[in-house]
């Protein structure tokens, strides 16, 4: 153990609100994300409906602000009539992306009511690789239509005469990812195509937010993008998956790092596209966008290769330790430093894949990941603070991480939230709060070691509230920690 000099930390207010979606998550038919883990008409812990009681409550209890469906890659094979009205006539289609069945009974309306009961804004993803913008317009109408045309009278005649009212639209999913199905694959054929896709469905309903495809590898994709769809771009999607690669346990952490250097110059070209003057023709009928474009992390998680098997083929079913629950803390610093640009954030994904909620037969239990988005979910709310320190560094053969990652933010309730998250494997840190502020409580989670992971019944993970010493915070190794701190 090394003893480091107290960490002096600079807070300062900003006018900057942080956005009520960056508790986004997303669910699709991917293994059991969807079939078997939110929908599993086979369990006994199911509902009348087939929806799993015990996941929904785990779901309910990080109270998600906004949920994505139903992709991901397989929205490029998704067809919305699948999966509405009666059950028994509901198509059965091979799931050619992530193999399976898709039974499709989780569909539409189910989607909207599981959105409506955990209170999260529903966003969809339409399929721009074997749907058309017809299609995409008619699902529009389907879903936010009044009566008397005939999608909207659809729904009504399916049980549901209440317009759904769906505002976040994706167009397309990682356009750019050649592998995929798809037409794009090029900036241009993009271009074009997320156009027609846009005249169709805002014609269709003009108050609807778009997200369109960006590429947070490639900044030549994202320039034009914004150059052409400026006018319609409410928000441009990038995706994040840190990896450890071949560095070791801290190669999600420089992933991280890297992913943050690129944020800085995605953002940049953001705010130009946001206040470039590209014409718009009246003639198209419906309006252009008012306010900025801001980002949609609308995929993000750590994702480490796995070995695959049978049960596992695309390392999808992640056992997350408590080493990734740390990473999970350091990317919600991360939004929330850039609550600014980012206005939407969705974890990817919310159940059994990749996710911090798994099902195991008929028990369903939480991985260390859930607890770190417990807590900021209960504490990341108001107004942006802008907070810097002098961390000390850990050396690793692939480069330096920081020690201590902080963020923070002024709550409506008038106090400062500050969350620390420490690297360290072994050495505590002092923290000295600057004398503005008085430390009034403090969340600390906790695990044995990087490597803890949990298993149906066993929880690794423990809260406490953390020490105090004259109003310094002893942040112990390996922690997270949500600060509450009131004006000295
Ligand atoms: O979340 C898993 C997959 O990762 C999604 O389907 C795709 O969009 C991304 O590449």
């Amino acid at each position: 153990m090394t003893s480091h000099p107290p960490v002096s930390l600079q807070l300062r207010e900003t006018a900057t609100p942080v956005s009520p979606l960056l508790f986004g998550h997303f669910i699709e038919f991917a293994e059991n994300c969807i079939d078997g883990g939110i929908c599993d008409p086979k369990s006994p812990a199911s509902d009348e409906h087939g929806i799993r009681q015990d996941v929904l409550a785990l779901a309910k209890n990080l109270r998600p602000t906004i949920l994505r469906f139903p992709g991901g890659t397989f929205a490029n094979i998704y067809h919305w009539m699948d999966g509405v009205g009666p059950m028994d006539a509901r198509r059965r289609r091979k799931n050619l992306i992530w193999g399976g069945i898709t039974d499709n009974r989780f569909g539409t309306a189910e989607f909207i009511s599981y959105c409506r009961a955990l209170g999260a804004e529903p966003m969809l993803c339409v399929n721009m690789a074997s749907g058309t913008a017809q299609e995409a317009a008619e699902w529009v109408e389907y879903c936010n239509g009044e009566a008397g045309t005939h999608y909207a009278d659809l729904r009504a005649a399916h049980g549901y005469p209440e317009p759904f009212r769906v505002r976040y639209w994706c167009i397309g999913n990682e356009s750019y990812a050649e592998p995929d199905l798809g037409a794009q694959h090029d900036p241009d054929r993009y271009i074009s195509d997320a156009w027609e896709f846009t005249k169709h469905m805002k014609l269709m309903d003009p108050t609807l937010k778009l997200i369109f495809v960006g590429n947070s590898e490639d900044p030549a994709w994202n320039r034009k993008i914004l150059e052409a769809l400026s006018p319609v771009c409410d928000y441009i999607s990038f995706h994040h998956y840190s990896g450890e690669g071949s560095r070791g346990t801290y190669g999600p952490f420089l992933s991280l790092m890297e992913f943050r250097e690129n944020l800085v110059s995605l953002i940049s070209t953001v705010r130009d596209g946001s206040h470039r003057s590209v014409p718009f023709n009246p003639w198209y009928r419906f309006p252009r966008r008012a306010e900025d474009i801001r980002l949609a992390i609308d995929e993000w998680n750590i994702w480490n290769p796995m070995p695959s098997g049978d049960n596992n083929r695309y390392g999808l079913r992640t056992v997350y330790t408590w080493r990734d629950a740390l990473w999970t803390a350091c990317m919600m610093n991360t939004l929330l430093r850039h609550a600014q640009d980012i206005g939407i954030a969705n974890l990817a994904q919310m159940v059994n894949v990749l996710s911090p909620i798994m099902t195991d037969g008929d028990r369903a239990y939480v991985q260390p990941t859930y607890h770190v988005l417990k807590l900021y979910r209960d504490h990341m709310e108001g107004m942006l603070m802008e907070c810097t320190s002098d961390s000390p560094v850990i050396h690793t053969a692939s480069g330096d991480v920081p020690m201590l990652d902080a963020a923070a933010c002024r709550h409506p309730g008038g106090t400062l939230r500050l969350f620390l998250v420490s690297l360290s494997k072994e050495d505590p840190l002092m923290i000295s709060l600057p004398e503005a502020f008085r430390l009034r409580e403090c969340t600390l989670l906790q695990a044995p070691d990087f490597d803890a992971f949990n298993t149906p019944g066993r929880d690794v993970v423990s809260t406490t509230q953390g020490s105090v010493s004259g109003g310094d915070i002893i942040l112990p190794p390996a922690a997270v920690c949500a600060a509450v701190l009131e004006d000295a």
